[in-house]
């Protein structure tokens, strides 16, 4: 790991690797590359501080180059500990004008295959801006919510006076939260309250983080304002679905090899990345098999041509099981005690409780054996053995690339103008959680087209005084589903 200045990444030397891919993907994401050209005068990010913590890829180097062409200073962090390309890493580090020997880039923290210490640390230095004036950032943008979660668990506790002991910690990722706060309030007592107070907003990638605003809004915990990327609806109807039907079958495949066709895969949850990873499966000649809660997203699937049934039918005859819910304690240990042999279990969901992995690794006579980094064979007493991947965390990002630049293109065009809307409109923004108003998502989409060679039907005035829109948009109300 190199840590001469301000930033810790796997590999220096990788950077002209990553420059590399970094260019290439520049002509597959152009939402983002329009929105550099037409702001490069005006620079609306100019002042803007922007924290992230977001899965530092290929494709992220190209939105952390655009938030700074738009006159951000930038900090960055991964949010998860598998899901670095070291190549994309480092080149952000050296930067478009530095060498490996004299880097340039931008502080960045970040290598595949972090402890969940040195995730958390990667976090906290993200977070932590030595020049300024706070000594923190003045916009987030995050992706599962976990940079916002560490500043408002600091502030919380610096409220009370003390951070709960380490030993109350629920699982192994708090007891390192606990820790790290103890260690700041220590160091700092207001170390989290003054960070807080400059912060503009946070502008949140994903489902997951998506809950947790919500649920701090409506406990009043909430401390800025913020805008739920997730749901543009150029986010959530593309990366989610399109984004996962390209990449769950890469990482499968980069993982295991394993030929899809023909085998009985089973998807848990058929929201909008459910609904791509059963569509990548099938198309592979898989016989998909969809699990439900919600009866709606249980009709869809069936109206599409999934059987749908629950886990407990299906758990010791299929092949391959992904879990896409968002939700916990989706595939327990007993559940894998039953499965095949050589049966495959993987998690898109952002977080890792999707997967007992826990209860997994407390089966008494169970036997790890790792075949390559986030590749691992379970083995149970009986000579049984299943195929974990990732350790149960998100597969697409630990196993493959995570999503491809042009879908990207689109949740990234989003978050460059959501961080423009709340640095910029702070008056427009009382503390809440916002959608991106449907203009802005619609342009990003209306970026996208040319590349694709679409020809758009134009409205004509009557046309558009009948359906009651103008000629230039919105053209859907704010309830409309797509
Ligand atoms: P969603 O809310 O559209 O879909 C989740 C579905 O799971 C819902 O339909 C829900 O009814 C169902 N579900 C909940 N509990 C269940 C249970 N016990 N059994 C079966 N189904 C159950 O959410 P979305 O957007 O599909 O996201 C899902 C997860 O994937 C989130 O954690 C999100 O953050 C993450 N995500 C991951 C990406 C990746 O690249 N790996 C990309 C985008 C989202």
């Amino acid at each position: 790991v190199d840590n001469r200045q301000d930033f810790k990444v796997a590999d220096l030397s990788l950077a002209e690797f990553g420059r590399k891919e970094i260019t290439l993907a520049e002509h597959e994401m152009p939402g983002l590359m329009a929105i550099r050209k037409e702001y490069a005068e005006a620079r609306p990010l100019a002042g803007a501080r922007v924290t992230g913590s977001l899965h530092m890829t290929v494709q992220t180097a190209v939105l952390i180059e655009t938030l700074v062409a738009l006159g951000a200073e930038v900090r960055w962090a991964s949010c998860n500990i598998f899901s670095t390309q070291d190549h994309a890493a480092a080149a952000i580090a050296v930067g478009p004008n530095g060498t490996p020997d004299d880097p340039q880039g931008i502080p960045v923290f970040a290598w595949k295959g972090e402890t969940l210490e040195e995730y958390w640390w990667c976090t906290e230095q993200a977070l932590t801006w030595p020049d300024s004036p706070t000594g923190g950032p003045n916009m987030i943008l995050d992706d599962g919510g976990d940079a916002t979660l560490l500043v408002h668990k600091g502030v919380e506790y610096e409220k009370d006076g003390k951070v709960p002991s380490p030993d109350t910690a629920e699982s192994d990722e708090h007891r390192v939260i606990l820790e790290l706060l103890t260690r700041t309030v220590a160091e700092s007592p207001q170390k989290w309250t003054q960070l807080a107070s400059e912060i503009r907003g946070v502008t949140e990638e994903t489902t997951t983080g998506v809950h947790r605003l919500y649920e701090m809004q409506r406990d009043g915990g909430l401390l800025f304002p913020a805008i739920n990327v997730n749901d543009a609806v150029t986010k959530s109807k593309f990366d989610n679905k399109y984004g996962c039907r390209h990449s769950l079958i890469d990482g499968i495949n980069r993982a295991t090899d394993t030929l899809i066709g023909g085998k009985t895969a089973v998807v848990c949850g058929y929201g909008d990345v459910g609904k791509g990873c059963a569509e990548s499966l099938r198309g592979q000649g898989a016989r998909v098999i969809i699990t439900e809660i919600d009866p709606i997203c249980a009709l869809q699937a069936a109206m599409d041509g999934y059987q749908v049934t629950t886990l407990e039918d299906v758990v010791e005859t299929a092949d391959i099981f992904i879990t896409t819910t968002g939700n916990k304690d989706i595939i327990l240990a007993s559940d894998m005690a039953r499965m095949k042999h050589q049966a495959i279990v993987g998690n898109i969901g952002h977080f890792d409780n999707e997967i007992d992995m826990a209860g997994l690794a407390k089966i008494p006579g169970i036997v790890k054996d790792e075949v390559k980094p986030q590749v691992h064979t379970w083995t149970f007493p009986d000579g049984k053995k299943i195929i974990v991947l990732s350790e149960g965390r998100l597969l697409n990002l630990g196993n493959a690339t995570g999503h491809p630049s042009f879908v990207m293109s689109n949740s990234f065009a989003d978050q460059t103008l959501a961080q423009i809307e709340l640095f910029t409109k702070p008056d427009e923004y009382p503390v809440g959680v916002y959608t991106l108003p449907k203009h802005l998502d619609e342009k990003v989409a209306r970026l996208h087209l040319d590349a694709l060679g679409v020809k758009l039907t134009t409205l004509r005035p009557e046309q558009a005084a009948y359906i009651g829109v103008e000629v230039e948009g919105p053209y859907k109300s704010d309830h409309y589903r797509y």
